[in-house]
């Protein structure tokens, strides 16, 4: 039995994990039911008288090194799991940080800006709750003109309206500073229209204003061939039909050659060649008048598109519902050009 305890007692002293499962089974394996220890303790019964209190001195010294032993090592390895928790792995792959992207309408509605600003128009903002005046009568809407039934308009009490066109903003710059005005009005208008793939009931614009002494129809076609160059590409051509506007005279609505067949005829442009892009035309002199600018000194050419129509020509996007759904499977489509 001396033995016994002497080679336990070097098992014992040898004995080491950082493993909380290996701790457990050497616990079981000394001091459990049937463990070493336990038997020792059992079999001490038979020992003889004369030796029994040297044996008993060893398995004391036995039993409390063991303990000891156990405790020591528990310590370890929970010491060193609190380690490992706060153990930042830095050869682990970064989570990858989710950019957002700008909306299509913004990367348009930017780029038109942008296009604008290089030949000298300012950015002007006005509200999208407008009153009669700015948004029909200062645009030489008469009451009761049937022109106000082109634009399906949002009422919100008899004389003030959710406005139809950013033109009302070009009334109240008009209203407000002296010529030379050459400034383009971005922002959001609502029509009163059933929404499909092909019309909304808010849409964005933006409209242009360019007043001057002696501006004319060919200052207005320059400007608007070099808009569609530079949003389009260099080959673009553009035509203009006579069209009507109560504001502006002449009136006309202009085309580009189909950016998606070059001029060839496709389906987008319905085999024409040609896809109207924006109205545009004179400012009426009565126009110029109503906002106390001298009609007999000044004249101007403005100018009115729809943002949703160039994304939808320059993305090949074919439903205008796709821009406010916000499905991040659409948006995600725009993720580089931030
Ligand atoms: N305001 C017009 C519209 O919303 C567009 C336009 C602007 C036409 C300026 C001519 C000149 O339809």
């Amino acid at each position: 039995m001396r033995e016994k305890i002497k080679h336990l007692l070097i098992e014992i002293d040898s004995f080491t994990t950082n493993s909380v499962e290996e701790l457990e089974s050497f616990r079981i394996k000394m001091l459990g039911k049937k463990g070493e220890v336990t038997i020792l303790f059992d079999d001490f019964k038979g020992v003889e008288l004369s030796i029994k209190k040297e044996i008993g001195q060893l398995l004391n010294e036995l039993k409390t090194k063991t303990q000891q032993k156990i405790s020591d090592l528990k310590e370890l390895t929970e010491s060193s799991r609190e380690v490992n928790k706060n153990f930042a792995d830095l050869t682990l792959p970064s989570q990858s940080v989710s950019i957002g992207s700008r909306h299509p309408l913004s990367l348009v509605k930017n780029e038109i800006i942008d296009i604008f600003s290089r030949i000298g128009f300012t950015v002007s903002d006005g509200p999208e709750i407008e009153d009669d005046w700015h948004n029909f009568s200062a645009l030489n809407f008469p009451d009761e003109h049937p022109a106000r039934d082109m634009q399906d308009t949002f009422f919100i009490e008899e004389k003030i309206a959710l406005r139809t066109h950013t033109s009302s903003v070009q009334v109240r710059i008009m209203e407000n500073s002296k010529p030379p005005i050459r400034t383009i009005s971005p922002g959001r208008v609502y029509r009163n229209e059933a929404i499909s793939a092909r019309a909304h009931c808010f849409f964005h614009q933006v409209e242009g204003l360019y007043i001057d002494k002696n501006v004319s129809f060919a200052d207005l076609k320059q400007t608007l061939l070099y808009f569609a160059k530079e949003m389009f590409g260099a080959d673009t051509k553009i035509r203009l039909r006579p069209s009507y506007f109560p504001f502006t005279e002449p009136s006309a609505e202009m085309d580009i050659s189909c950016p998606f067949c070059s001029g060839k005829g496709c389906n987008i442009c319905k085999g024409s060649g040609w896809v109207e892009i924006l109205g545009c035309g004179m400012v009426d002199p009565a126009v110029l008048d109503n906002c106390k600018i001298d009609s007999k000194q000044y004249s101007g050419f403005a100018f009115g598109m729809g943002v949703e129509r160039i994304t939808m020509l320059k993305y090949q996007i074919n439903d205008l519902r796709l821009f406010s759904e916000n499905d991040v499977r659409f948006l995600n489509q725009f993720k580089t050009e931030i």
